[in-house]
């Protein structure tokens, strides 16, 4: 399976915050917004990830991110020329994907929780048995600002909108995909919205008519945080240094990551440390290694 980071789009919500540089590389208390979803994708074992970009801010991230080997991961970019949907992610990595299985992660979408690479790692296998498509909702307030699932008795799912005016039930589709290989392909069949978009939500319901659509819950004891607004940006700030602060242990700390899996040495961690050095970062990282 490879990995996209979808991490373009104009961030109008947030000017002028956003004005100069992508929402993405906005810090969420410590670390570069992108760094989080990067971070799901390496908790799930996924080393070849495609960072999708507007043409303005890719020297940014590549300058941020590089190739990736410090993660030990493998990164390569893509401009998305104008923001002209999610979906259109696939089309713009069929040369990258190949025809592989791939999760899709938007690159302003941030998630913790216990047991999420156990759950991650079932996803990828419910892909690879199955070839079937595996999205997550999730239970918020305000679910017409997202896309909706709708369940059956036995919590199967009938119905996806995206932001539907009078939402059929309070489960939001979290930004984060899995499909299987044909994915291009279904993404060719999907049609630009009234809005003119790729919905992300038009190819999920190409599946669920398909029967190919698996939806799982992530419980209320997981965080899925919007980072939608200066508020909810503000809060998922305070949500990570709480954590952190308690524990004592960072939320996607890249290399750390990397090193736990077994994909960068010792030696790389010291090697990032001298080059934070000074930072609280370097520091964490060198008790890591000690
Ligand atoms: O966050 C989950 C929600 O994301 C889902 O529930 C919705 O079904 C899905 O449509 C999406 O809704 P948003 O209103 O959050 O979409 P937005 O247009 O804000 O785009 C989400 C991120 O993807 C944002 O960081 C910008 C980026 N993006 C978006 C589009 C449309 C791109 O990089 N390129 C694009 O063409």
């Amino acid at each position: 399976m490879k990995g996209i980071v979808l991490a373009g789009g104009a961030g109008t919500r947030l000017y002028p915050a956003t004005k100069a540089f992508s929402k993405q590389l906005i810090p969420l208390y410590g670390k570069p917004m992108v760094y989080y979803p990067i971070s799901v994708l390496m908790l799930a074992g996924i080393r070849e990830i495609l960072i999708i970009t507007t043409p303005d801010d890719q020297p940014l991230f590549k300058k941020l991110l590089g190739n990736g080997s410090q993660f030990g991961i493998e990164l390569s970019y893509k401009v998305q020329e104008r923001p002209e949907g999610i979906a259109q992610a696939f089309l713009l990595a069929d040369e990258f994907l190949q025809g592989e299985d791939a999760c899709l992660i938007l690159g302003d979408n941030v998630f913790y929780g216990q047991s999420f690479d156990r759950i991650l790692r079932e996803a990828i296998q419910t892909v690879e048995t199955k070839r079937e498509a595996v999205v997550f909702s999730y239970f918020v307030r305000d679910p017409e600002r997202y896309g909706v699932v709708e369940f059956n008795e036995e919590h199967k799912v009938i119905s996806i909108e995206e932001k539907p005016k009078h939402p059929k039930s309070n489960y939001a589709v979290v930004g984060l995909y899995f499909y299987p290989g044909d994915v291009v392909e279904q993404t060719r069949t999907v049609r630009p919205s009234a809005r003119g978009e790729l919905e992300i939500t038009t190819l999920n319901q190409v599946y669920l008519e398909k029967g190919r659509l698996a939806v799982q819950t992530l419980g209320r004891g997981f965080a899925w945080l919007d980072t939608g607004t200066f508020e909810s940006l503000h809060e998922a700030g305070e949500f990570i240094r709480a954590i952190e602060k308690r524990q004592g242990l960072q939320v996607a700390n890249l290399e750390e990551i990397g090193y736990n899996k077994g994909w960068i040495s010792r030696d790389d961690v010291l090697s990032a440390v001298n080059q934070y050095k000074g930072s609280d970062y370097a520091a964490y990282l060198l008790r890591l290694v000690k």
